[in-house]
């Protein structure tokens, strides 16, 4: 659609940040191939994230996600890419993606993230370690990543947008527009 997009449009950014779905709306708008690399995981591992983190360990399972995203790096397919919320701190993953994609970081307050967290059925277990409060312990992971997300080239808050005016900001970012 514009040259200057890359083979691959990655989106990353903090849980609940709506990844999955604004990356599904842009592989709609695009006409491309929509991954979940959470989801490649899951099916690779034969069980749940949470499960992986519980029986596994989370090294396990930032190995099993490494793995995952070198794979999908080194496929010349064009694809809209959806990260998990830890993949673009480890800078091997980084690398990879940020060769073949355009890196698109989702952000959102952290009272939004918790009021979206709370109301999801997805189990997310880094927001579960320690003792602290929801939004305390949001706010305090997204500090530790602050610098890793920093290095997406193009950041959009969806606090307050619907998913499709998400999915057009990006669009109109990438093509310069805005
Ligand atoms: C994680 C985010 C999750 C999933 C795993 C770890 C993280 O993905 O990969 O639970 O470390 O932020 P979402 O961002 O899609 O929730």
């Amino acid at each position: 659609m514009n040259a200057a997009i890359k083979p691959k449009l990655v989106l990353t950014g903090f849980m609940a940040t709506g990844k999955s779905a604004v990356g599904r709306a842009l592989a709609a708008r695009l006409n491309r191939r929509f991954i979940d690399s959470d989801q490649e995981i899951v099916a690779r591992a034969g069980k749940s994230i949470a499960r992986i983190f519980a029986e596994d360990g989370e090294a396990a399972f930032r190995a099993l996600e490494q793995e995952i995203i070198a794979e999908l790096a080194a496929s010349p397919e064009a694809a809209v890419i959806a990260t998990g919320g830890g993949a673009l701190v480890d800078d091997a993953n980084y690398a990879a993606l940020s060769r073949v994609g355009t890196l698109v970081c989702l952000v959102a307050r952290p009272e939004v993230i918790a009021r979206r967290v709370a109301a999801s059925n997805v189990a997310r277990p880094k927001l579960m370690q320690g003792e602290m409060a929801l939004e305390e312990r949001i706010a305090q992971l997204m500090e530790e990543r602050k610098t890793a997300y920093a290095r997406a080239e193009i950041t959009v808050d969806t606090s307050d947008l619907p998913v499709g005016r998400v999915a057009d900001r990006v669009l109109r970012r990438l093509q310069g527009k805005e």
